[in-house]
């Protein structure tokens, strides 16, 4: 049995505590949650008695085997630190990872230096299907990668939302993003220092040679496209469309695949997360979704609006200068209170969401 403490228990953080509660080798014993009456209702609706408002004062009482930090993202980092130096065993945090690259590099070394499974949270990457098309595409099914495509980055939240393209894509192709050109609008917000409405294209070159076009503009797909001579696999939120071969009229043929079933599918890609981290905690297997993922897809988009900022000048990947940032959307940064958008105490306790 696993002991869980859930740090940051608003709307992302009740789904994980759900989780949680509902698998059969994992138990949650605390939870850290800052505001007093959300706390107090989350604690009667997850029977957790061991309630705290914060890492550090639940870290005094109780070391979990599992932290996972579901704050809004400005207290990832002194919660990961502070979770990694008292010895828990598996830290997860979701997205965006942080807005300073060197906050992140902080994060990902602390684990990496006292072995610590350190994970990404509640990412596409991580579902199950797209795993298995990604397994296929490895495997050589369908022939030598010779192109992608991100449509709708991010949605215009680059960090935010898209750091669910870019770890889409080095899974899919396999490969890191070695190389960024972009260019953006609105051009004021470039030296915003925000993502907020901020909308890219351009070219990411990969490690395999591959080149990726990215687009902003709204299409009929909001995913990542990855294509052989005769193949493509369209992640276009959901579980993967493949296709292999042409119709007489040249269209692509669409296979009719059948996915791996999995248990607790109520929960969606969260459940290949987190079984995905119980099992590198137990055995060392990969993670589906890591705190090196949630690092990657910050650099690609802060280097993506230096290209554009600097007009379109390509920029070559890892970066030399970790301290550039990227601030994501108020909501993500600092939460639904501090930003007016409160979680009414009754969807708190498991009511209907409003
Ligand atoms: N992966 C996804 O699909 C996805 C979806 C939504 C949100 N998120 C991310 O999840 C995070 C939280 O988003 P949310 O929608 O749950 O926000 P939220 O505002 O509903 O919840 C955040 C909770 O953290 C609590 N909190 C704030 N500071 C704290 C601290 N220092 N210690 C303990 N608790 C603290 C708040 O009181 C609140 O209950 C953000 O980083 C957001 O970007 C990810």
């Amino acid at each position: 049995m696993h002991r869980v403490a859930i740090i940051g228990c608003g709307r992302m953080g009740q789904q994980y505590a759900e989780a949680y509660t509902t698998f059969p080798d994992t138990e949650v014993v605390a939870i850290a949650e800052h505001n007093p009456e959300r706390r107090e209702a989350v604690g009667r609706r997850f029977g957790v008695k061991a309630l705290y408002p914060d890492a550090p004062s639940l870290l005094n009482d109780i070391v979990p085997d599992i932290a996972a930090i579901i704050t809004p993202s400005r207290f990832y980092k002194d919660a990961v630190i502070a979770c990694a130096e008292t010895g828990v065993k598996g830290i997860s945090c979701d997205k965006p990872i942080a807005a300073v690259l060197s906050d992140a590099d902080e994060m990902v070394e602390i684990c990496a230096s006292r072995g610590i499974v350190f994970a990404g949270g509640n990412l596409q990457r991580a579902m199950n299907e797209l795993q298995e098309a990604a397994r296929m595409l490895r495997a050589g099914e369908f022939g030598q990668i010779v192109g992608a495509a991100i449509h709708q980055w991010g949605n215009g939240e680059i960090s935010g939302g898209g750091c669910q393209h870019v770890s889409a894509l080095r899974l899919l192709t396999g490969a890191e993003v070695e190389a960024v050109v972009a260019w953006a609008t609105p051009k004021e917000l470039l030296d915003s220092g925000n993502d907020d409405g901020l909308r890219v294209n351009g070219r990411f070159r990969l490690t395999s040679g591959v080149e990726c076009s990215v687009f902003s503009e709204p299409n009929p797909y909001q995913g990542a496209d990855v294509w052989t001579a005769d193949s493509l696999v369209r992640w276009n939120w959901g579980p993967p469309e493949l296709y292999r071969g042409f119709e007489d009229d040249g269209t692509r043929k669409r296979l009719h695949h059948e996915y791996a079933p999995y248990d607790w599918n109520q929960f969606g890609y969260l459940t290949g997360s987190i079984r995905s981290f119980i099992a590198a905690i137990e055995t060392g297997s990969e993670l589906a979704v890591s705190g090196h993922d949630l690092r990657q897809a910050l650099e690609v988009a802060i280097a993506a609006r230096e290209s554009a900022r600097l007009g379109a000048v390509p920029i070559k990947l890892p970066l030399k200068d970790r301290s550039l940032s990227l601030y994501p959307r108020a909501y993500r940064w600092s939460g639904g209170d501090a930003e007016g958008l409160v979680q009414p105490i009754s969807e708190a306790l498991g009511g209907p969401r409003l």
